[in-house]
């Protein structure tokens, strides 16, 4: 098992998830004193917030570094693999438009993808709680190496 095992990201499919993700920071992005900024920036997101969201939020599915060791979901990947990869600044930021999340992450002013209710416990999330996930993942990823 290498790390470069998780088959790639097809073009398409981060293109799509990009667009999306593209209107909802548009609104961060012209806002604000961070205006000269670009979502996922050094510096946009707390990293000890990140940590607090995703020690709440993602160790349900995910082995998040130290919080859950022998947690997560087998079928997974784990945050320090992510990390790990080139794209990972991609994945982070775009990753509630990745499946499985659109199902069950909310975030405001991207409209879910049905009406019908999620099968599992929704994730509300906002931008700039997303940039706090990047930031603290930018840390591990620097401890990791
Ligand atoms: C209900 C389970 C579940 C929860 C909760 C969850 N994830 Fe995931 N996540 C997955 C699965 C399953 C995959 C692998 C998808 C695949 O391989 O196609 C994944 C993949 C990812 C990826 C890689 C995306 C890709 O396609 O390469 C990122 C980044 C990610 N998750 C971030 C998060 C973050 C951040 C949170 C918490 C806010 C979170 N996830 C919460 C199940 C979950």
């Amino acid at each position: 098992m290498t790390r470069r095992r998780r088959r790639a990201l097809p073009a398409a499919s981060l293109l799509a998830a990009a667009a999306l993700a593209a209107l909802a920071t548009a609104a961060l992005v012209t806002a604000g004193p961070a205006a000269a900024q670009s979502p996922g920036d050094a510096g946009r997101g707390d990293p000890a917030k990140g940590r607090e969201i995703a020690r709440q939020h993602c160790t349900r599915c995910h082995v998040v570094g130290d919080l859950n060791r022998y947690g997560g979901i087998g079928s997974t990947p784990s945050f320090q693999i992510l990390a790990r990869r080139d794209d990972w600044l991609e994945r982070f930021s775009v990753f509630y438009a990745l499946r499985p999340h659109p199902v069950f992450v909310r975030v405001p002013d991207v409209p879910p993808p049905t009406e019908l209710p999620s099968h599992v416990a929704t994730i509300e999330m906002t931008l700039q709680q997303i940039e706090d996930v990047i930031a603290f993942v930018r840390q591990m990823r620097a401890e990791l190496k």
